[in-house]
């Protein structure tokens, strides 16, 4: 598409293409073996947890699926609640409610869009049965400070870990912390196979039981392991197993993810670099991330003064060829999140942060020519 200047815009995302992929697929449709779990599926699962530390992983059709196998996994059921930042993506709700229990939305820190431990602390009820954080655009949400919440009350914590792969927080990678955590692998994430997601496991028991409700409640794994002569029904599932075809390209992409996560950071690093003194003079806030944290250069984002400047200045982009945007809305206030959520209280920095909020272009393939466009066309902006 081209932008007002006659050249093409700079898009928002652009799904990276990995070397490897495309002979990948042709191997695969050159086998016999295109459903799930063969040799793509198991190289794709051993790194991710290389890349993850996680102990098991299992690859998913979905992170939405991923989530709502750790619902079934936590035995979620009417009237239990789960405590969420309400600045997050529709999945982490949808998977509570397909259980019938409700998810209860807190607010955030605004200095990172993370949950706010503190909060976390005050919607603890005797219902509470799990609290799901998210690691918004790769920086780590304050782990301590929540564990230091969930562990003493003996409630589970599931990161929904779709920006934070291969992120860290102190010594602990992102997606390890908690006793499951899910991963996106939707062609907007920084490593992609279309559609497609994954399980961590950060427990055995737990584990045994997530195979088989990955594989439509049966003992499959297990058979093909030989540890059994037949498979049967075993428990509630679905199919949650991507097909071959989604793990050749994974283990493309994740066989590339130093490579990737260098070009990413190399635009965000850019961005800042170029940004800052601008961004004081306007009173924007710039996206940071603590530096003794490791974050996953899944986004950069610029928070304007007010709801005025968000609008402008991506409208300004617009007409210079650039296209930013905004995200999330939050779900207190969103029409099922009233029908099916509770709030703590009145989610005020959310409806803040989300009313102000630009998220620049960030992929792997943008080039110095459409970096310094993007730059250019922040720092043109005036109110
Ligand atoms: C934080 C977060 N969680 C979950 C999802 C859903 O991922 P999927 O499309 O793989 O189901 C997304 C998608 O953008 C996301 O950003």
């Amino acid at each position: 598409m081209s932008g007002s200047r006659g050249v093409d815009e700079v898009v928002f995302s652009r799904p990276y293409r990995a070397p490897g992929e495309l002979a990948n697929l042709e191997a695969v449709l050159r086998s016999d073996h295109s459903h799930g779990d063969g040799d793509f599926t198991r190289s794709a699962t051993e790194r991710l947890r290389a890349l993850s530390g996680a102990p098991h992983a299992l690859l998913t059709t979905s992170c939405t699926h991923a989530l709502e196998m750790a619902g079934l996994l936590l035995g979620l059921g009417p009237g239990d609640e789960v405590v969420l930042p309400s600045f997050t993506f529709p999945s982490a709700a949808t998977a509570v409610v397909a259980r019938g229990a409700v998810p209860v939305f807190v607010d955030i820190d605004p200095l990172t869009g993370n949950i706010d431990p503190n909060q976390v602390a005050e919607a603890l009820t005797p219902r509470t049965r799990a609290v799901t954080v998210m690691h918004y655009g790769g920086v780590p949400v304050d782990l301590d400070a929540v564990l230091a919440v969930t562990e003493p009350a003996g409630i589970a914590l599931v990161e929904d870990n779709a920006h934070g792969l291969g992120g860290a927080y102190g010594e602990r990678m992102l997606g390890s912390a908690g006793v499951m955590a899910t991963q996106s692998f939707h062609d907007t994430k920084n490593v992609h196979c279309g559609e497609g997601g994954a399980l961590l496991v950060n427990d055995a028991v737990l584990f045994r039981r997530a195979e088989i409700l990955r594989e439509k409640g049966t003992d499959r794994a297990r058979f093909l392991r030989g540890e059994v002569d037949k498979y049967t029904w075993q428990d509630q599932g679905s199919s949650y197993l991507p097909s071959e075809l989604n793990a050749a390209v994974l283990d493309a992409q994740l066989a590339e993810f130093e490579t990737i996560q260098a070009a990413r950071h190399r635009v965000w690093n850019a961005y800042a670099a170029a940004l800052g003194e601008w961004a004081d003079a306007q009173g924007v806030r710039l996206m940071s991330s603590d530096p003794g944290l490791q974050h996953t250069a899944h986004l950069f984002y610029l928070v304007m003064p007010g709801h005025e400047g968000q609008q402008a200045l991506i409208a300004h982009l617009r007409t210079h060829g650039v296209r930013a945007t905004f995200h999330y809305v939050p779900l207190d206030t969103s029409p099922a999140g009233e029908h099916f959520g509770r709030r703590l209280t009145r989610l005020g920095r959310t409806a803040e942060f989300s009313r102000r909020l630009v998220r620049l272009p960030l992929w792997a393939g943008l080039d110095d020519a459409q970096v310094e466009r993007v730059i250019e066309g922040v720092l043109s902006y005036r109110p």
